[in-house]
């Protein structure tokens, strides 16, 4: 819904579904008098004024679990795809470029044998975990908390991030998007990374300090990126990360498989039903949770 729309409909809306581009802050909820519920389609809520809607008693739901597994199978997607170089062998299909085979064309990094950090073990760090097990890497992670009970279930191991940013060949980023996350990778996390390293965005655009990326991309010591998410989205295709060939980007698109999609939508709508009839919400965003201020 164009944000005109919304705004027009506010004051007469009981529930609201909405999208995670839809920024619901203060401004916005003054309008909704008669509000009862929000029910986003997405799991992070960085663009709906949590304090606010505390305030207000109106419940927040969002469809965290059913989109875990495919939000992982894309970051991993992207971890390989950028690490074997695969968009670029396509193009030099694409555009008549694949001459005699070689001992040193298009040679990329592995996968297997490398170290993994992972920022944020939630629910999509663990399945990126898992994942990365079989894949034969060695995993540690950061969070806010430690999870003792993770790292002996899953093997995995835990660093401070400037350790894990300096020790990892590939990291990715799976932690939500808030005041104190905003460009948590800058400049300063960038250098720290190792020569050649790759980093995976599935989260939040704002995570990243774009500008830092691509200077690092192209000064180093980072090798490589791979983008679900930019800030801003879409990313003007102008810019200087989009024409990188050590930059993937892909158009927000970790949850979108078939049967995700429907189980979000789903979810979704159970949500919002369950607020109107004042029952609890079935995925509720646990009051308290963090959130950016959603001006922006
Ligand atoms: P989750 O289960 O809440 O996991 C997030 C983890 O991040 C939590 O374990 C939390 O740590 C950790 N964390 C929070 N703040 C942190 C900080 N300041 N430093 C380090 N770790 C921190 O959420 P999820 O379901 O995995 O989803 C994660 C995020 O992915 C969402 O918020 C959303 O923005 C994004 N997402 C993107 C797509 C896509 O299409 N690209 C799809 C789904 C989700 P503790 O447990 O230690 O407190
Ligand atoms: C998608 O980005 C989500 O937060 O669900
Ligand atoms: C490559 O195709 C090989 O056979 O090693």
């Amino acid at each position: 819904m164009p944000a005109e729309t919304l705004w027009d409909r506010l004051p007469a809306a009981d529930g609201l579904l909405c999208m995670l581009t839809d920024s619901i802050g203060p401004a916005e909820l003054d309008r909704a008098h008669r509000l009862q519920v929000i029910s986003q389609m997405a799991v992070g809520v960085d663009n709906i004024d949590l304090s606010v809607c505390a305030a207000r008693g109106i419940p927040v739901g969002h469809t965290p679990d059913v989109l875990t597994e495919t939000t992982a199978d894309t970051a991993f997607a992207l971890l390989a795809a950028v690490v074997r170089r695969l968009p670029e062998g396509r193009d030099v299909v694409r555009e008549g470029r694949w001459g005699d085979w070689d001992p040193g064309f298009l040679l990329g990094g592995d996968l297997h044998d490398t170290e993994l950090g992972i920022v944020g073990l939630g629910r999509i760090g663990t399945a990126v975990a898992r994942r990365a097990a079989g894949f034969g890497m060695r995993v540690r992670y950061t969070s806010r908390t430690r999870k003792p009970h993770l790292e002996s279930s899953l093997g995995v191991s835990y660093r401070e991030l400037p350790d894990l940013l300096a020790g990892s060949d590939h990291v990715v980023l799976t932690l939500p998007l808030s005041d104190e996350t905003r460009h948590l990778i800058d400049r300063e996390a960038l250098a720290l990374m190792k020569p050649g390293a790759t980093l995976v965005n599935v989260s939040r655009g704002p995570l990243v300090d774009h500008d830092a990326l691509a200077e690092a991309l192209s000064q180093g010591p980072i090798g490589r990126a791979a983008l679900d998410v930019t800030e801003p989205e879409p990313i003007p295709p102008g810019h200087p990360l989009v024409g990188m060939p050590n930059c993937l980007i892909v158009p927000h698109i970790g949850s979108a498989s078939v049967r995700t999609r429907a189980a979000m939508a789903g979810l979704a709508v159970d949500n919002l039903l369950a607020g109107l009839d004042g029952m609890p919400l079935p995925a509720r965003v646990e009051p308290g949770q963090s959130s950016p201020s959603a001006s922006g």
